[in-house]
């Protein structure tokens, strides 16, 4: 994980290296990085017009200090500050983004700066990478959801009305700045639902990882510097060795996505709001994975509760029916949303299910009926 360029680094910031065939890239996880991103971008990327896109929440807490340090180094060519939530990932929104990313002056070798959560990230991602036929880009995630996972693996994207990433690209970022600092203003539950795909990553593909997330759980949301860091670069690492072997998610990519094929159909029912983040929605799916594949004697039951038995210490939901709110799903609603997953292939859905802690596999043999069954089950057993 070290390397020399770490010297550079502040002090306890990780360097974790994306190894790609066009190309690798940088991912530094640490405190304090965001006051010395345009250091970092100038040092790593070499001088280059920058312009930032955010959101107004992000913009209003760390827009500031990156503008004023690029205008320093003589690198800001402007910002772009967009409205907070999903509805900025849309062709409504991209549209007037490209035109204003243009009208700023920025060239092929020139850099967008995505500073913010997942919306953000994919939506500057794509922008990125249709602009001029793809320009390069930086990853600035200021949320933990995006710091684990989306600001990694260069999947950038928009919604349609027909569904959640559906029209998108794989752009690599040319660098991501993690800057551990600016969690410590997220609200609980937001950090709670992005801890939840560290979490994803500990259960698809590391055991070890799990026993010591289940150990220092209550140090990372109290945000200790050195266990969050910690957080961070394990499931970093995971993933960028997995993007490495994998990088158009044609086999082991997959896994990733555990949890997220019940998680995305209960987000849409749900109506992609409040009363279900994504990270909720993919704790409640990753509980539901576990429980399918105990069902079809895959996973003891023991590892099933233990899972369940975490995501509840940390006041995430584990079934449907913890869902907040009176209305529960109907069962072929769930499935017709489930069918609108990118991973369906000649009809047949992709599950990615386990046979143990740490042990995840995808999978096309789940007959309709089979899923339809457990999901009666589990919606029997909501309150
Ligand atoms: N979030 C899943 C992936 O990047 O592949």
């Amino acid at each position: 994980m070290s390397s020399p360029s770490s010297a550079a680094l502040p002090p306890g910031a990780q360097r974790i290296g994306v190894s790609l065939p066009a190309g690798s890239y940088e991912v530094l996880v640490g405190p304090n990085l965001l006051p010395a991103a345009a250091e970092l971008i100038l040092a790593r990327l070499g001088r280059a017009k920058c312009a930032i896109v955010t959101d107004d929440n992000v913009a209003a807490r760390h827009l500031p200090v990156l503008e004023a340090r690029l205008r320093t180094l003589g690198l800001y060519a402007g910002s772009v500050v967009l409205a907070p939530g999903e509805t900025s990932k849309s062709f409504a929104a991209l549209a007037p983004l490209c035109e204003r990313l243009l009208a700023l002056g920025l060239e092929r070798r020139d850099l967008v700066l995505a500073l913010g959560g997942g919306v953000i990230g994919d939506l500057a991602g794509f922008a990125a990478s249709i602009l001029r036929r793809g320009i390069r880009y930086v990853q600035v995630p200021t949320t933990l959801l995006a710091q684990v996972d989306s600001a990694v693996g260069g999947k950038t994207a928009i919604n349609t009305a027909q569904g959640k990433n559906l029209i998108g690209s794989f752009h690599q970022p040319s660098l991501v700045i993690a800057d551990t600092t600016s969690l410590a203003t997220l609200p609980p539950r937001i950090f709670r639902a992005g801890y939840v795909e560290a979490a994803k990553y500990a259960l698809l593909a590391d055991a070890g990882y799990f026993d010591w997330l289940e150990q220092n759980c209550a140090l990372i949301c109290a945000q200790d510097a050195a266990a969050l860091c910690r957080a961070i670069t394990i499931a970093v690492a995971g993933k960028a060795g997995i993007v490495a072997r994998d990088e158009r998610e044609t086999g082991e990519r997959m896994l990733l996505n555990l949890g997220h094929t019940f998680g995305h159909a209960l987000e849409a029912w749900a109506g992609y709001c409040d009363r279900l983040l994504h990270g909720e929605a993919v704790a409640i799916g990753i509980c539901l994975a576990f429980r399918l594949s105990q069902e079809l004697g895959l996973v003891t039951r023991e590892s099933s509760l233990r899972v369940a038995a975490h995501f509840a210490a940390l006041e995430l939901p584990t079934a449907i029916g913890d869902i907040a709110g009176p209305t529960r799903p109907e069962v072929e609603r769930l499935l017709g949303l489930m069918r609108q997953d990118k991973k369906i292939t000649d009809g047949r859905l992709t599950l990615i299910l386990v046979r143990g802690i740490g042990r995840a596999f995808a999978t096309r043999d789940i007959a309709e009926d089979r899923l339809r069954a457990f999901l009666a089950g589990e919606l029997a057993a909501a309150p």
